[in-house]
């Protein structure tokens, strides 16, 4: 059998074969099927992307159906369980776990470029007291690009090479930095001969003691969580990252604008919108309740449902294990009795059954995130620190893809045309 779909234009009776191609037709050999010589020719149709695969990707795989993840083949499992968070985004970054000697390069230059230049520290303080961490990191990404101008040379192998390196190591000061400016607290400097969560530990909670040592616990729960959160192919700040990095901005620019995708609550601000929810239900015996109003349409279950799983997300499950870790230790979030509760009964429910909706992994991370004492705006901040390891990579594959261009979505044009200019004083 051929691998190629036979298409019947019934407007014109005419008959075209597409090839297929890994499981997909191109929509550019649509544009040959026209009325006329004049007609513009077929388009795909398809608002927000539900069903057009925009890149071939070596980076992440994801069955939604099944509920797998893997970065570069591997198990998200087995990488939680057995790696380090600057391992894996070697892994995610080129493609192969690193020998020794590359782990220790990779630890070195990424350790090696954790200080930000001190007038960061200046602009930072501009921002009001309360601003929000993420606002704050936002911004503070994007000023990244005006401090290294030879960033623009995205062409540039050894260029990429270098932001790559800054942007991985810097993102945590920056955050670190915000979260110390909206608790009125002095920054902390990098400590390099910690851990990389270790240091991002350190940056935020040391006081007047001459050396932070983090807990092992709580060290590693981080880590695992930044593990988890390192890349999740093509999703909303992942899209953002390409599209804006294809028109060869610099890749500062282009993070800010992924990090901007990632703060809003349907991507990374659903963790902090999952405490609220949670906070609002403030008991599990108000959970029916909630359940039905969100059935109706009154709001939405935050946490629950993922355009790609149609099945349990597995970072969800990994987390759920992390969390009675952390609580060991921290003692139990009362919030958990709470999302439990709204788990079973929304997982017993024929409207979460028939959508396939389940537990995404912001069910639990705010949980554990507040646990270990960081405040709800800092949620979407954790997640982007990790994050910026798969966005380099979905760049740096972006850049180097001899297929892509400028990201430049067609439309169907809705309004009239030709209308006649009327003067201000006769509308
Ligand atoms: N609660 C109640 N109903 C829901 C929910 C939910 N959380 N999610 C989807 N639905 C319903 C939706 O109303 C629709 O029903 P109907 O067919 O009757 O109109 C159906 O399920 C399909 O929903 P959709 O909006 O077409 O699905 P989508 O793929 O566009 O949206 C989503 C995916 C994640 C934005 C959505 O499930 C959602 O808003 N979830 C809550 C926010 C959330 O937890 N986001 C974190 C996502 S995971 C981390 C990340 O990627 O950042």
């Amino acid at each position: 059998m051929p691998d190629t779909l036979s298409v019947t234009d019934n407007r014109t009776g005419k008959t075209y074969e597409l090839p297929i191609t890994d499981g997909t037709v191109r929509a550019m050999d649509l544009r040959q099927i026209k009325t006329d010589a004049d007609d513009f020719g077929l388009m795909a149709y398809d608002p927000a992307f539900t069903n057009t695969a925009s890149c071939r990707s070596a980076i992440t795989y994801i069955d939604g159906e099944r509920g797998i993840l893997e970065y570069r083949g591997y198990p998200i499992e087995q990488l939680a369980e057995q790696s380090t968070y600057l391992e894996t985004a070697f892994l995610i970054l080129y493609g192969h776990l690193p020998t020794q000697a590359e782990l220790d390069a990779w630890t070195h230059n990424i350790t090696y470029h954790t200080f930000v230049h001190e007038n960061i520290k200046k602009f930072l303080e501009g921002f009001r007291y309360d601003a929000h961490p993420m606002g704050m990191l936002v911004g503070t990404i994007g000023a990244l690009s005006t401090f290294y101008p030879d960033a623009r040379h995205v062409l540039d192998e050894e260029s990429r090479e270098l932001q790559t390196w800054r942007l991985i190591a810097k993102v945590p000061t920056l955050a670190a930095f915000a979260y110390r400016h909206n608790r009125g607290m002095p920054f902390v400097y990098p400590d390099n001969d910690l851990s990389f969560a270790g240091n991002f530990l350190s940056m935020l909670w040391k006081m007047s003691e001459s050396k932070y040592t983090p807990d092992p616990v709580l060290e590693r729960a981080i880590q695992v969580l930044f593990i988890l959160h390192a890349d999740h192919e093509q999703n909303c700040s992942a899209n953002a990252m390409r599209a804006v990095g294809s028109s060869r901005s610099d890749p500062y620019s282009a993070t800010a604008a992924a990090a901007a995708a990632l703060y809003g609550p349907l991507h990374g601000g659903a963790n902090e919108e999952v405490l609220h929810m949670l906070m609002e239900i403030g008991h599990k015996e108000r959970v029916p309740e909630f359940v039905k109003k969100f059935k109706g349409g009154e709001g939405r279950l935050m946490g629950f449902g993922h355009r790609v799983y149609k099945n349990y997300d597995p970072r969800a499950k990994i987390i759920k294990r992390t969390a009675d870790e952390v609580f060991d230790l921290t003692g139990r979030n009362p919030l958990l009795d709470i999302a439990l509760e709204l788990e079973r009964i929304a997982l017993e429910d024929d409207y979460f059954i028939e959508r396939k909706l389940y537990p995404n992994v912001d069910f639990y991370s705010g949980i554990i995130y507040q646990a270990l004492g960081f405040p709800m705006e800092m949620f979407p901040v954790l997640f982007a620190i990790p994050r910026t390891s798969g966005w380099v990579a979905q760049w740096r594959e972006m850049i180097t893809d001899p297929e892509q261009k400028i990201a430049r979505p067609r439309q169907i044009y809705t309004d009239g045309h030709k209308k006649d200019y009327v003067p201000i004083g006769r509308r």
